[in-house]
């Protein structure tokens, strides 16, 4: 895909570079063509490289470097199998992804969507019980995912005196926990049903598909909230677009969906979602940091090193 003018030009001077001028979404066929004669592949998360396409790669594909903290568009086994390196972007995307997640809070709580459409319309009249939300003072969020963007999320919600609680597969070091006063749910389940918002922030990986299901939707309250900055797949989106019709949750503040770019088009006629395209880590400073990433990882791997940001199986 197209990366930032800066981000290609640096890549343009660096390596012998093929680019997408067109920023094309290139098919499994195309991208297979497109590496011929390659050592390396900067893909975007919307480059499908499964099993499949992997498999297919010319031998002189040595590394996978992917413009995003997410790498749930690569599969990992066969690129080990390949003896391809996959790298991605963490660390410089955490405050951006961060902020859209409070963002999506903030929206999904104080109705922000129907306020911007009425201001909009001009429709509106103020009166004491008028697009009454809820404050987040108070309040209980559970973030499923305490990773490096799950802890600024807490960061900035304990700001909005919300209580931090979090599942993770491992409790946070004592001092992360004091600091961020946290409270670990070793189980999901528990935590789910306890909670006034759920904010998702875990990898997409095999283990944490339709992590979000009907069951635990189910288990939501009805006054809660559902927030995704992370990724679509993680949640069972038909399931909580019904539970979001029925009204057994309050609401939903998504940045991320199971198909992306199409959304249920349920989802997109209901007054009570907050949604995004895809925009966690678009900002200025995120984009740019991303694309020196990219191109370090590259060169790294080209100079015989190990690259900074190899993606760790621990992480699957
Ligand atoms: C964005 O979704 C990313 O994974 O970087």
């Amino acid at each position: 895909r197209r990366l930032l003018r800066s981000c290609e030009d640096k890549a343009g001077k660096i390596f012998d570079a093929k680019f997408n001028s067109n920023d094309e979404l290139h098919s499994q066929e195309k991208l297979i063509k497109l590496s011929e004669g390659c050592d390396g592949i900067l893909s975007a998360l919307t480059d499908k490289l499964d099993a499949a396409t992997i498999n297919k790669l010319p031998e002189s594909i040595k590394i996978l470097s992917n413009f995003a903290v997410g790498f749930g568009n690569i599969d990992l086994d066969a690129a080990k199998k390949r003896n391809i390196i996959v790298t991605n972007t963490p660390d410089v995307l955490t405050d951006a992804t961060a902020e859209i997640g409070i963002l999506l809070i903030l929206g999904a709580c104080r109705r922000a969507p129907e306020g911007i459409e009425a201001a909009k319309e001009s429709n509106w009249k103020w009166s004491a019980d008028y697009l009454i939300g809820k404050q987040l003072t108070g309040t209980r969020l559970g973030i499923l995912g305490m990773g490096r963007i799950g802890q600024a999320v807490a960061r900035r919600a304990k700001g909005f005196g919300m209580s931090i609680h979090y599942h993770n597969r491992n409790k946070l070091h004592s001092e992360i926990e004091s600091e961020l006063e946290a409270t670990w749910w070793e189980s999901l389940d528990q935590m789910i049903s306890r909670m006034d918002i759920i904010s998702i922030n875990c990898p997409h990986t095999e283990a944490t598909h339709h992590m979000i299901g009907s069951n635990q939707l189910n288990l939501m309250q009805k006054h809660s909230y559902l927030v995704n900055t992370s990724r679509g797949e993680i949640v069972d989106e038909k399931s909580m677009t019904d539970h979001l019709i029925s009204g057994s949750i309050a609401g939903a503040g998504l940045d991320v969906y199971e198909n992306e770019p199409k959304i249920d088009p349920r989802l997109k006629k209901l007054k009570n979602v907050v949604l995004l395209p895809h925009i966690g880590s678009a900002t200025i400073e995120g984009r740019v940091a991303m694309g020196e990433k990219v191109i370090i990882n590259i060169k790294t791997v080209a100079d015989g090193h190990t690259p900074p940001d190899l993606v760790l199986e621990t992480l699957i």
